[in-house]
């Protein structure tokens, strides 16, 4: 009989017919230069969230909110994916659209830079505009602009607004989410404090799952402790572009 070595860290296995939901928050671009919300020297620390991301912000005062986006949308066309958001487009190619599902928070466009072809950007995306009327046909669209003179308007007249939800406001595509949460027999989280719903509460659904006699493996990857660390069965603590590569092993 022969002993395999124990591993340091064992690997996130998925053994055949199962799939896996990820679900990646602003850690995961972090190596890359993206500042993330909540940490030292986060964004929240120089912005007051009610100033800049919410529809009463936007309301009150258009150019600090689009001078605000402006800067993020420059700063992020500076920036390259790191070896996190690869792996994760590793992983989609090696198990395809059935099996693998990626949800992120984050409104840069790092996973599709690093080679992944679908993502669900639950908070927007940094790189749309769309016309602030909800009643306007027009649809978002690709925005690079990042210097705004004169506030942007819509054909229509009203102002143009980030593609971004704001506090306040119901993420995109909650339905499929939850489909793909209830599919999947793995969750992963990265690099999120699990200070905001409901992206914070995937990981309860898992839990509400296997409570239902449904196995199910939840795990936490990134740098500290989550505040909803709790509801996870395994804690990683590293940096995501450490941790990533080689994380996963697929068998079959
Ligand atoms: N690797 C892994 N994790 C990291 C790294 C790294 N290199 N660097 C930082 N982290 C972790 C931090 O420890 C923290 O727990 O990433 C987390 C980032 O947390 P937040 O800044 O709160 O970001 P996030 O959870 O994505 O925020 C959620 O809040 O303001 C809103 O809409 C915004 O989508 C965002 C949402
Ligand atoms: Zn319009």
């Amino acid at each position: 009989m022969s002993h395999q070595p124990a591993l340091a860290t064992p690997h996130i296995s998925l053994t055949p017919g199962e799939s896996i939901f990820v679900l990646t928050g602003a850690g995961i671009s972090a190596e890359s230069g993206i500042r993330t919300f909540r940490d030292a020297n986060g964004l929240w620390e120089e912005h007051r969230v009610e100033d800049v991301a919410t529809p009463e912000g936007f309301a009150a005062d258009p150019a600090l909110v689009w001078r605000f986006y402006g800067q993020r949308r420059a700063q992020a066309l500076t920036v390259q994916p790191n070896p996190a958001h690869r792996a994760l487009a590793a992983l989609e190619a090696r198990l395809g659209p059935e099996r693998f599902f990626l949800c992120t928070q984050n409104v840069d466009h790092l996973h599709e830079a690093g080679g992944s072809t679908e993502v669900l950007h639950m908070h927007g995306e940094l790189f749309r505009t769309r016309c602030s009327d909800p009643r306007c046909p027009k649809l978002p669209f690709h925005d690079e602009r990042h210097d705004f003179p004169t506030l942007p308007r819509c054909e229509c007249g009203a102002l143009q607004r980030p593609h971004i939800v704001w506090f306040g406001e119901i993420p995109f595509e909650m339905h499929r989410i939850k489909r793909r949460l209830q599919a999947s027999h793995v969750f992963v989280t990265i690099g999120s404090s699990g200070a905001v719903y409901p992206a914070a509460g995937f990981v309860r659904e898992m839990l509400y799952r296997r409570e239902n006699g449904e196995r199910v493996r939840t795990v936490y990857v990134g740098l500290e402790r989550p505040e909803n660390a709790d509801a996870f069965d395994e804690v990683r603590l590293g940096p995501a572009g450490v941790l990533l590569p080689g994380l996963f092993a697929v068998e079959g």
